[in-house]
């Protein structure tokens, strides 16, 4: 590798990157202002684009949500999944602890919504009872603390289809590269979870292609 491409690989790509993340996260009027049918989605663009490639290739049995907020991914998933004429009971399922007024509006009749913490037995087992049993795709987006986000990839491993997968989101807190005070987060779980762990893998090929995901190290293929 000449000493120009090493700058670029080592030093430039790196440096914009980080520059970039730091400067879309930070700025008023980016992705807390995004929206989708109406509806906010609180999501890197990149991110949305690469859900929908998944959502098309792999035609999931669910899409399993936790973290609603404003309903705007639901309503994207949702959305894909009318555009690919699946079948109507491939259901589209977010779990909040409060479901908010706007998200209580959608209607759409693949959406269930389930208000509760996401960890609770009693609500997981009702969760499990609308779900096929073959798994689907699974999407972490609630309390972002390491310790609950841990305790859900445990619960949702399951939840998973084989080669589907697990995105565990909002990995770039506590200094990946923002908010660097917010204290062990979603990338220390997904360290954490890593260790030892055969059945996942991180698909890191996935997103490395847009060069910036909100959820890098996040998108967890499962491989058995
Ligand atoms: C980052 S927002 C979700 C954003 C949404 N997924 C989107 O793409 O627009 C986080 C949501 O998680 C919910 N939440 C926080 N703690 C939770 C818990 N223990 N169980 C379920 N939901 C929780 C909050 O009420 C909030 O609506």
């Amino acid at each position: 590798m000449n000493y120009f491409r090493w700058l670029v690989k080592w030093i430039i790509e790196p440096v914009f990157n980080v520059g970039f993340h730091l400067l879309w996260y930070y700025s008023p009027y980016t992705w807390q202002f995004n929206t989708f049918l109406g509806y906010k989605v609180k999501q890197l663009p990149f991110d949305l684009h690469l859900y929908q490639e998944l959502i098309f290739r792999l035609k999931p049995n669910f899409i399993l949500q936790t973290g609603v907020a404003d309903g705007g991914s639901i309503m994207y998933f949702a959305s894909i999944l009318d555009l690919m004429k699946m079948p109507s009971d491939v259901l589209v399922v977010g779990v909040d602890i409060q479901l908010s007024d706007n998200s209580k509006k959608i209607d759409n009749p693949r959406v269930r919504l389930f208000e509760g913490d996401s960890t609770d037995d009693n609500l997981v087992a009702e969760i499990r009872k609308i779900l096929p049993s073959g798994g689907g795709m699974v999407i972490l987006d609630s309390d972002h603390s390491k310790q609950h986000v841990l305790k859900e990839m445990h619960i949702y491993k399951n939840f998973v289809a084989s080669d589907s997968y697990m995105i565990v989101e909002d990995t770039n807190v506590n200094g990946h590269p923002v908010k660097p005070f917010f204290g062990p987060g979603p990338y220390e779980a997904v360290k954490d979870f890593m260790k030892g762990n055969t059945a996942f893998l991180q698909d890191d090929n996935l997103w490395r292609r847009n060069k910036i995901s909100f959820h890098q190290r996040g998108w967890l293929r499962k491989i058995n």
